[in-house]
Formats: structure tokens, sequence, C-alpha cells
């Protein structure tokens, strides 16, 4: 009997997706470079299932249907070619390869040719979700060839996570858009963690909460419309307590926060887009920052500010916390998408903003019940610039702006940093302006590089002999 796909890769990803494809009736061939894992696997976790160990490339080729359906969830990078070096030989035209990892869109986007040139199937997808996810129900966005979704749309539907719109799993367009799309996805992950963490320390460092009286707030946080997974954890980590010692665990991590580089190459991009995600950027940034554990040490002990703690009355201040939080989850929201739709503009991925939305309901790090209304927002208006200029973002910011505004304004009186809140307020009030300071930049790029500049009173490209003037 052959296998309906194959898994390559059996790190705790790999394997969590064989077995759920397995338990909605597949049968799965599994392989994984190291065989001591592929048995292990078998041996602890596949007994009396339909899952098909393999021991070599051709032995896992030849162990599935016809066109091939192969699943390839290796660590993002050189792993990925290596694999593809070994595999696309063995393969036949019309057979498809997935890569489900965190693959950089560049790779993914040159990957498909590779394939293409063969006569082969490829799609770049990422699935979100977690370890968790993958067993119980991803998060997934595909992108390369329509014809090679249409070959595991099916498997893909029943795997997914089913959310109030459908299952979570879609098909953006071609090349890299669905690498792009969660990229993108993990970028407004990044600005969210960051928001939470500022919130966290304003309450911690501010008013002295424990952590038992902050996972409270989250917990009725998560009841209201801002509620989503990354809030739902939030709490239960906040009342995690080691079991050794009795304390919070939390407080017991280092406070050094790691990175894989999605977070980054999103920022890159949409640098290279010229597109405004400050709040993502922000998120990077404070993880590089957080990550000098040893200066920082060093620094507290030389340069001096205020006393972090807040002389406010603790239910005002949470109130109003709600308020700048929830601006600042909508900013990431907001950039995110706007560039994606920035990106599918520049390279003709064709994306369906609000299919975004609904394929992230469910299923993945930044499920949140706030998708709900960005999808209908985006479904009125496709192209739509900016969430905030749609309900009911247009009367959260005319509700919470100016809780924003205060809560930074303590934030920044009392010492204690929150880039993430800030960049959302600024983002906002500098998209609100009608008229920014640029016109003072364009003179000095025209002063020191005669770079030229345009004027509001006539037409036309002028410059100006400013040292004459002068
Ligand atoms: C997901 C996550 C996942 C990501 C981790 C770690 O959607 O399931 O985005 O893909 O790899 O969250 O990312 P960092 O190590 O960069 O924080």
């Amino acid at each position: 009997m052959k296998a309906d796909i194959g898994v390559i890769g059996m790190a705790v990803m790999g394997q969590n997706l064989a077995l759920n494809i397995e338990s909605k009736g597949y049968t799965v061939a599994v392989f994984n470079r190291t065989a001591a894992r592929t048995k292990e696997f078998v041996e602890s976790k596949a007994q009396g299932k339909r899952i098909i160990p393999t021991y070599s490339l051709e032995e896992f080729v030849d162990a599935l249907e016809k066109p091939r359906k192969i699943l390839l969830m290796v660590k993002a990078g050189a792993p990925v070619d290596e694999m593809l070096e070994g595999l696309f030989p063995l393969l036949e035209r019309g057979d498809l390869v997935i890569d489900g990892g965190n693959s950089h869109y560049a790779d993914t986007e040159r990957r498909v040719k590779e394939a293409e040139e063969r006569g082969l199937l490829y799609l770049g997808t990422g699935i979100s979700g977690g370890e968790y996810g993958a067993l119980h129900g991803p998060s997934i966005m595909a992108g390369g060839h329509k014809e090679g979704y249409e070959l595991v749309r099916e498997i893909f539907e029943r795997i997914a996570a089913q959310g109030p719109e459908g299952p979570c799993c879609g098909y953006f367009g071609p090349g890299s858009a669905g690498h792009y799309v969660k990229m993108v996805h993990n970028g407004i992950e990044y600005a969210i963690m960051e928001t939470i963490a500022e919130a966290y320390d304003l309450m911690k460092r501010g008013l002295g909460m424990a952590p038992d009286e902050m996972a409270e707030v989250f917990s009725d946080w998560n009841r209201r419309e801002l509620g989503g997974y990354l809030f739902e954890i939030t709490e239960r980590i906040l009342r995690y307590r080691d079991p050794e010692i009795g304390k919070p665990l939390v407080e017991l991590i280092l406070d050094t926060a790691k990175q894989k580089g999605t977070g980054k190459w999103s920022t890159q991009s949409a640098l290279d887009l010229g597109t405004p995600a400050p709040t993502i950027a922000m998120a990077v940034f404070a993880r590089i920052i957080s990550a000098f554990k040893e200066e920082r040490r060093a620094a507290s002990r030389v340069l001096t500010g205020p006393e972090p703690s807040l002389s406010v009355d603790r239910a005002e201040f949470t109130g109003r916390l709600f308020g700048a939080v929830y601006l600042s989850v909508v900013a990431a929201y907001a950039q995110g998408l706007r560039q994606l739709r920035d990106a599918s503009a520049e390279r003709g991925y064709g994306l369906d903003l609000a299919e975004a939305a609904r394929v992230w309901m469910a299923g993945c790090i930044i499920r949140s019940k706030l998708l709900v209304p960005i999808r209908k927002a985006l479904l009125e208006q496709p192209d739509l610039p900016l969430l905030f200029l749609a309900e009911p973002f247009k009367s959260a910011w005319e509700k919470y702006h100016e809780d924003l505004r205060w809560v930074t304004c303590l934030a920044h009186q009392h010492g204690i940093p929150t880039p993430a809140m800030d960049s959302a307020l600024t983002f906002v009030d500098a998209y609100r302006c009608e008229r920014l300071p640029a016109n003072l930049i364009q003179a000095q790029r025209d002063f020191f590089g005669a770079h030229t500049y345009q004027r509001v009173d006539k037409e036309g490209t002028f410059h100006t002999d400013w040292e004459a003037v002068a």
C-alpha cells in the first residue's frame, strides 16, 4: 500500500504534522536524515498507525502514491537546499514538494523556479501554531504552484484549525506568496508580543503588581474584544509557578529574547518596499537590545533615570493601559496588512487580505477576536490603505488615543521603555498629519546636496543656492 503523502524531517513539527494527517485517515510515509530519529518516532508514537517509516530517500519516494506529495519540515536555510538536492532528481513530472518551514521568501522564489524547470510543483507554505497546532490544527498559508495546492487542498482543509469562517488554510498566490504572508504574520507576532511585554513591565515595575494580579488583568483583557492566543498564554505564564521553588517561573527567566529571523526579515522587506512598519521594527530592535544583557547590566550602574514606580490609581492605570494596548495591537495588524498590500502590488502576488485575516482566525499565534472585524473591514474595502480608517478601528482610535498618550507619557516620565506603544502612537499621529516637517528635510537635502524640492504654491522642481541666499 502506498502513502497518500510523505513527511521529511522528524523534529517535533514534522512528527506532529504526520500524526495529524494520519489521524484524518491518510497514510503517511516518513523520513529523517538521521535514521535513529525515524525509528524512535515510529516506535514511540506511530504504533498501529498508518505511518510508513523509510530509511533512504529512494525508499521514501517509492513509498508514495503518484503524483507524489512531499511535505518538507526541515530547518529553514541550507538544510532545505541540501534535502532538495537529493530529492528533486528522484521525482517525476507533476510531483509536489511543499516546504512547510519558515523559509525566506527569496529562497522560496528561487526554489519554485528550480522545481518548475524540472517539471515539478512546489508550494512554499507557512505553517503556524507551534507543536500543539501542528498536531491539533495549524493555520496554513500556501503559495507557489496553484495546481500543487489543488493536490493537497483536501488534506490541508482537514488538518487545519477549523475557524469561525472555515478551515484556516489558504492559497495566497504564486511564487513566495505563502511564505511572505507567514513572514509578515511573524512580524505582527513580534509586535503583539512586545506590546504585551511592555504592558507587563508597566504593571510590574510601574505599579509593583504581582504575577497573579497581572494574570487577572490579562484574563479580563482576553475576555474583551482584544482577546486572543497571545493574551491567553500570557495569563497562563503569569500564573505558572516553578514546581521546585514555588515562585512564578516568569520571574526566573533570563530577560534576553532570542529570535530566528522572521521578524527581522519582515522589517527588512518593509524597508525595501518603503512601507511603514515601525511597530514591528521596534519589536525586533527591542529583542536586540534585550540581548545586550551584560552591557545593560553595566549601563544600569552608570546612566541614571527616574524611579520606575508610578503613583497612580491602579484601576485607572490598568483601565487606560487596555486602550493603549488595544491601539498598539491594532497598529501591528494595520502595519502588517499594509505591508502585505504593498508587497502584493510590487511582487505580483495578487493577495486577498481578507483571506489572510480569515486564515489567521484560528490555529496561528496571532489569532484574535480582532480578526473578525479586520476581515469584515477588508471585505468591505479590499484596498483599504490602513485599518484605522475603517470601523470599528476608527472609533477605537477616537476612544483610546488619549489613553495611549497618557500611558506612554507616564512611561517616559518614569523611564520605562515602551517602544512598541510609542511607535504605534507616533505612526498614527504621523499618518493623520496633513503637513509633516518633511519640507525642512527637503530644504536640508537641497542645501547640502542640491537634491531639489517641490513647492506647494507652484508646479515644478526647484533648487536654491542656499549659501548665496544666506
Ligand atoms: C508560528 C511561529 C513560529 C516561530 C516561532 C519562533 O507561527 O508558529 O511564528 O513559526 O518560528 O514563534 O520565532 P522566533 O524564534 O523568531 O521568536
